[in-house]
């Protein structure tokens, strides 16, 4: 092998490298995006440090202070990069409807039409990184392989902590292995004798995934998941159609364990939106009142699920590392995940501290009157003080900026998180980001009220997205910006998958929905969240366990006030009405709108969940 390319490249793949496919399509990628030499990562340490020594050397990456933040660096976005680009975000599958309303669509000649000149000289003047990964623990029957080809060397350190990247995943591909080709490019090819930047990108963007062939395409930004190929756009668009496919699911999901005083331990996977705390919940800290119980991490983002011979659903997180949002993170809300942070880290768009360290809003909250920095730089290089910020508003941390962290670095993690086999599931819970209407929590009396549950949810949008924030949208299971196929089948999936598991005689894992972020009358939340949420999942341990606690409602099964335990913290009775209180006319309006998003999904929407609206209808109008 070693031949010269078309363009006179020459591929110089390793020795280890004896996928025939995988050679090919470098060839023919190398062909087409035309970079000026080609870098097969093996994952070892010592390529991690000098790629991030040429991001420094670049001006990409800002080495910090070792003695505050070992090991550890800062990079800075091009600011019109920050954020997932939803609307630009296409599955393309043959069919329309096969991607659904919810999705951007193009026919897949068409995009690929659209896409061969933008791609066409791409990489110029770059080297393009051959980026080997494994979703999920080498050679677990739940994992799969990709291969992601960018011309971004900060992609693939990021690659590096945020999945199993390295020589070892040819091993397991061998010589007929299956991938997901995954090709990215900033877009900025530099023609000859042209200085970089420190952040390329383009303003044209395109995140294209093609289901039926698996292949992502990722054109113009360097940010997190329109760059990062493993997580958004494998783990959960083109994996959710893989799922569908073969029986299983990937889903938007924390896993955690829970270990109760006497030793028995249960897993539960959460569903949330983007920035709505999913990585505090799979760190919690129990707070008083709780002694003796423990909560461990297996994943912070997303879980693929498989059912097994016996009718359980076993998980594992497919990512290796945490890509989490910075502000609003600090000892207080989040203590594990700080301690994260204490080294072996890249920050993107937080701001620098005079002395080499990082700072982000909401780091001053741990501590009450707890000073702010006299000054920092922010996230766009500027100079920032307590007093700009006051006659500005100017943030020194981007809302949406992010950590990338390996997930060995956290002092929760679970002993199975890298368990080929996974773990079982025990529950699942639902959160939308509602500041009225939706209860704190609610049990499902069944799967397929469940399954009703997480399809309507409705949550407040986040800066993890581009676009407006704090407006209500329909997030079904927290997948809308996620799901790789039509919202309706998926929805069919999970109903089926529910029918297959209940007749192989096996207990189902129960399905609650929750929501943290009720406010009060003077606009704060009333919930204290955070740790405090250990009190709600005890009540759904409870639940699991048999207990006969809570009362029924027109919705579910929801705790009364006696009993949460609220020993440690104190929360009234009339505090408690205000996040759980179900107000009728509101309930109406809500309706309402879930009618909408079943018109909207009309196409093969199971008749189940619209005889379970008109049920829920008909108790609300009783
Ligand atoms: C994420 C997101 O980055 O959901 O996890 O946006
Ligand atoms: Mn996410």
């Amino acid at each position: 092998m070693n031949a010269p390319t078309m363009q006179g490249l020459t591929l110089n793949e390793p020795k280890y490298v004896k996928n025939a496919k995988l050679i090919a399509w470098v060839a023919e990628m190398a062909a087409l995006t035309q970079p000026k030499d080609i870098y097969w990562c093996d994952g070892s340490e010592e390529e991690y440090a000098r790629l991030c020594q040429q991001l420094v050397d670049a001006g990409t990456f800002q080495k910090l202070n070792p003695a505050k933040r070992p090991n550890s660096f800062l990079a800075q976005s091009d600011p019109s990069d920050v954020a997932r680009v939803e609307d630009r975000t296409y599955i393309c599958s043959e069919k329309k409807e096969d991607a659904g309303p919810t999705n951007n669509w193009m026919a897949p000649a068409e995009m690929r039409a659209t896409l061969a000149p933008l791609f066409k000289g791409s990489m110029k003047g770059r080297t393009m990184y051959v980026v080997p990964f494994s979703m999920g623990p080498l050679g677990s029957p739940i994992a799969h392989i990709g291969i992601e080809l960018s011309d971004s060397p900060y992609v693939a350190v990021n690659m590096r902590t945020m999945t199993r990247m390295g020589a070892a995943v040819y091993d397991v591909l061998g010589v007929d292995g299956d991938f997901v080709p995954c090709v990215h490019t900033v877009g900025a090819p530099l023609e000859a004798g042209q200085a970089d930047v420190k952040w390329p990108c383009n303003k044209t963007k395109y995140i294209v995934h093609y289901p039926e062939t698996r292949e992502i395409w990722s054109y113009g930004s360097g940010y997190g998941g329109n760059a990062l190929l493993g997580k958004k756009c494998f783990a959960l668009r083109i994996a959710s159609t893989m799922g569908r496919d073969q029986g299983w699911l990937a889903e938007h999901m924390l896993i955690l364990g829970v270990t109760n005083p006497q030793g028995k331990k249960y897993h539960v996977a959460a569903a949330f939106p983007s920035a709505c705390g999913k990585t505090n919940f799979s760190m919690l800290v129990p707070p008083t009142g709780f002694e003796g119980w423990k909560v461990t991490t297996i994943g912070d983002d997303i879980a693929w699920i498989k059912p097994q011979a016996d009718g359980s659903l076993r998980a594992i997180n497919p990512e290796a590392g945490y890509f989490g949002v910075a502000p609003g993170t600090n000892y207080k809300t989040n203590p594990n995940c700080m301690r994260s942070l204490d080294k072996n880290v890249i920050f993107t768009n937080v701001a620098l501290t005079d002395d080499g360290d990082v700072w982000w809003e909401g780091m001053e909250d741990d501590v009450a009157g707890k000073a702010l920095p006299a000054h920092l730089i922010d996230w766009q290089g500027k100079d920032w003080t307590p007093q700009i910020a006051k006659e500005t508003g100017a943030k020194a941390a981007h809302p949406n900026a992010r950590f990338t962290v390996a997930a060995i670095n956290n002092p929760a993690l679970d002993e199975a998180w890298d368990d080929p086999k996974g773990v079982k599931i025990d529950a699942f819970i639902f959160g939308g980001r509602r500041s009225t209407t939706v209860p704190l929590v609610t049990e499902a009396r069944n799967w397929t009220e469940g399954v009703y549950m997480a399809a309507t949810m409705g949550s407040e949008t986040t800066a993890a997205a581009a676009g407006q924030q704090g407006v209500v949208r329909r997030d079904p299971f927290a997948m809308l910006p996620f799901m790789g196929y039509n919202m309706a089948d998926y929805f069919q999936h999970w109903l089926k998958l529910g029918q297959k598991l209940e007749a192989s005689g096996a207990t189902l894992p129960k399905i609650y929905t929750t929501n943290w972020f009720r406010k009060g009358a003077d606009g704060k939340f009333v919930w204290p969240g955070y740790g405090e949420n250990m009190r709600v999942l005890k009540w759904m341990i409870d639940r699991i366990e048999g207990a006969n606690t809570g009362s029924e409602h027109i919705f579910g099964v929801s705790p009364a006030y006696a009993d949460i335990n609220w020993t440690g913290l104190d929360f009234t009775p009339a505090q408690f009405d205000t996040v759980t209180s179900i107000d009728r006319a509101a309930w109406l309006k809500e309706l309402d709108l879930h009618t909408e998003l079943f018109q909207q999904l009309a196409y093969h929407l199971p008749a189940e969940l619209v005889q379970t609206k008109e049920k829920l209808a008909a108790g609300l109008a009783a």
